[in-house]
């Protein structure tokens, strides 16, 4: 795997982030992941405000990898590049984007579920693969399945993870790592809750330690 690819594994959780108040939460919400030990963000353009929360996270903490998420457009991908986000995540396979973010020297990790999905993950030479949205799609036992034509890739699983399960899904070798919102609720950003979060990656990362022991 390539280096960030490994970095982003060797975590092994991914927060899936909407932040509607960037200007207050973006820098409070950094510090409280690092301090979890979960140096790593997707900030997703579901929010107005994705690009400058992606730079002040940048900001705060220089160490942290964030990338950008729900990325739909060429557009976005070069905002986010210009906010200094380093890996897009689009939702689906869209080859145009894929390609896009090929050319613009930055990592990208489409969303794929189906054999069709992974043929077209196959041409671009892609490592990692988002699996999105992991368990409305069939969970671990469709990962695994598809696995078996497509040994090459890894997965970031993605949608319906939480405490309970991310210790399964992280016990396969085909997970690179998997993504969430379970620590970065809505509920807990809105009241700045910044403890909790930090407490949720701490448990986050123990799990991913227990699974992979
Ligand atoms: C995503 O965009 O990756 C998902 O919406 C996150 O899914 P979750 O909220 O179920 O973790």
């Amino acid at each position: 795997m390539n280096t960030m690819n490994q970095a982003i594994s060797e975590i092994g959780v991914v927060p899936v982030i909407k932040l509607n108040n960037p200007e207050r939460d973006a820098a409070p919400l950094a510090k409280a992941l690092c301090a979890g030990g979960v140096p790593v963000a997707e900030v997703t353009f579901r929010a107005a405000g994705a690009p400058l929360a992606i730079k002040v996270m940048k900001e705060t903490c220089p160490d942290m990898i964030v990338g950008a998420g729900t990325v739909t457009t060429a557009a976005q991908i070069d905002e986010a590049i210009e906010a200094g986000a380093q890996f897009i995540v689009t939702p689906g396979m869209d080859e145009d984007l894929v390609k896009y973010a090929q050319e613009k020297k930055i990592a990208i990790y489409p969303g794929c579920t189906t054999p069709s999905d992974y043929h077209t993950a196959l041409k671009y030479g892609l490592e990692v693969l988002k699996f999105f949205p992991a368990e409305q799609s069939g969970g671990l036992a469709k990962i695994k399945a598809m696995s078996a034509p497509f040994p090459q890739f890894k997965v970031m699983p993605t949608g319906g993870v939480s405490l309970k399960n991310l210790k399964e899904y992280l016990s396969s070798p085909i997970i690179a790592a998997c993504g969430g919102s379970y620590m970065v609720s809505a509920t807990l950003i809105d009241n700045q809750k910044w403890d909790e979060i930090t407490d949720l990656c701490k448990q986050s990362r123990e799990i991913v330690k227990e699974a992979r022991a």
